[in-house]
């Protein structure tokens, strides 16, 4: 009798390691895929990066909420057209979307990402294509943004730094994010 309930106790306590299992990855994906959207207020922000309004772990390349255009679905997701994840550049920043580095009123500040550090510029298209533009290049056009997303070249024909990865975008994922962009 008593290897039999050894067995038992056994299955038990397999069963119960197996359920634990299952509720802890259940717990993480609900943690880890909760609603990152343009419309939550999370509010766990590495210190110092506040003006971006980005949670410290990023989403972006997950589909989590609702977007109302294809343009804020890219900015926050990085992904375009049919859900692809758009082709960029490789590098440690290559999973991030726009949201991650230029805030979610796309007004820039200072990022911080895999330990490291940097600022980045308002790419909100009043920014970019007016005439006191940041920078000291000439005003920005739907082809110039291309160029600068595409090739990482600005107006200027000066060189972005490699921290801005290059985006393989169709057209009609140009012009959604101008429009999106258009609507700050
Ligand atoms: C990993 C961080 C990061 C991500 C992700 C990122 N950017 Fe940038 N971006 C930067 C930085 C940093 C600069 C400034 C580069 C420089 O000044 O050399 C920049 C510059 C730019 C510029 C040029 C602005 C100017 O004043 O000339 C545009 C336009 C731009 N980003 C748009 C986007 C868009 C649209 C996306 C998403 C598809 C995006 N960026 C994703 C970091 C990022």
């Amino acid at each position: 009798m008593a290897p039999r309930r050894v067995q038992t106790n056994g299955l038990i306590a397999g069963i119960t390691l197996i359920a634990l299992g299952i509720v802890g990855t259940l717990v993480l994906i609900t943690a880890g895929v909760g609603g990152f959207g343009p419309g939550s207020d999370e509010e766990q922000v590495w210190p110092g990066t506040e003006s971006l309004g980005v949670p410290w772990f990023s989403h972006s390349q997950t589909e989590p909420a609702d977007f109302s255009s294809l343009g804020e679905q890219i900015y926050y997701t990085g992904r375009g057209e049919d859900g692809r994840v758009i082709p960029r550049s490789e590098g440690m920043m290559h999973m991030n979307a726009c949201v991650d580095c230029h805030g979610r009123d796309a007004r820039g500040g200072t990022a911080r990402i895999m330990m490291e550090s940097f600022e980045t510029p308002s790419i909100r298209w009043s920014a970019l294509a007016g005439e006191d533009h940041e920078g000291d290049h000439p005003p920005y056009d739907a082809e110039r943004f291309a160029r600068a997303l595409r090739e990482g070249v600005d107006p200027g024909g000066e060189t972005l730094d490699r921290i801005m990865p290059r985006w393989d975008l169709t057209g009609e994922e140009i012009d959604a994010l101008v429009d999106y962009l258009d609507g700050f």
